[in-house]
């Protein structure tokens, strides 16, 4: 009794932190890869989007602040969630050899999973921070052209074309890991484990797939407008019959 009391509850604590954090951050960037791929509707639909989160529809006039607030929260669930997932990485030159020559030998799928998921979220803590910031400091330009201008003379585009893939392929694996992790897809009998695990990567792969070419169009899209449109004037994109 006295030993299990004794047992280290921390790395469980953490793991479960790492799961929930993770849970949050791929329910947010699926809804926003949906929300802003409004522009592939129409200006109006991605304008209108823009009033919803900005709380025209509740509050009855815009609050950009709202936007700053959303922002900083997710920078802050990204930061808790990228130091609880720090502990995992290979954390010298050793372990990382060790650790390819793993994935070699044994040609695991999941171990190579895994090891494109610290690499995606490497890559993103930089690229997502660059991203956050703009969000925080300036919620009051976004919309039809004030994102599409960003795309194109502030060149942010090859920024958000590598954010694009690094999230959406390491929210892809993340989540089947954790289903994984937590038993939820599991199969009555050992022997159809194998089958069971195949069917969701596949399942996993295909949902990426869908989420990459939703996310590659709207970019697309934006750069668009962004090269078709003068922004010499500064000119805020308005819905007809709408000044403000
Ligand atoms: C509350 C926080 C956030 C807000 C308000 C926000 C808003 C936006 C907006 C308005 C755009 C369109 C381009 C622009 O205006 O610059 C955009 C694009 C994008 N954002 Fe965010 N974003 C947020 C957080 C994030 C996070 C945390 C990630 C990933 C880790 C992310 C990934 C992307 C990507 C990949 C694109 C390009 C999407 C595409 O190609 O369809 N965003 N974001």
């Amino acid at each position: 009794m006295k030993k299990l009391r004794n047992i280290n509850k921390l790395p469980a604590r953490l793991d479960f932190i790492q799961s929930v954090t993770g849970v949050v951050l791929a329910l947010f960037i699926s809804g926003h890869i949906l929300f802003e791929s409004s522009i592939l509707i129409s200006h109006d639909a991605m304008y209108a989007m823009t009033q919803f989160f900005e709380g025209y529809y509740f509050l009855g006039e815009t609050h950009p602040e709202i936007i700053s607030v959303l922002a900083l929260t997710v920078l802050a669930i990204i930061v808790v969630h990228a130091i609880v997932a720090l502990r995992k990485f290979p954390s010298n030159y050793k372990q990382y050899k060790v650790m390819k020559e793993h994935m070699v030998r044994m040609n695991h799928h999941d171990t190579s999973l895994w090891a494109i998921q610290v690499i995606t979220g490497f890559a993103m803590f930089f690229l997502a921070s660059i991203h956050l910031y703009t969000m925080i400091s300036q919620p009051e330009m976004i919309g039809p052209y004030a994102s599409s201008e960003r795309m194109v003379t502030e060149m942010m585009w090859p920024l958000y074309l590598l954010l694009l893939f690094a999230v959406v392929i390491h929210a892809g694996i993340g989540v089947y890991r954790l289903i994984l992790k937590w038993g939820l897809f599991e199969a009555d009998q050992q022997k159809f484990m194998k089958q069971r695990r195949a069917l969701l990567r596949t399942i996993m792969y295909f949902v990426v797939t869908l989420y990459l070419t939703v996310g590659v169009f709207s970019l697309m899209r934006y750069m668009s407008i962004g090269y078709e449109h003068d922004f010499a004037n500064g000119e805020r994109y308005h819905p007809q019959g709408v000044t403000k």
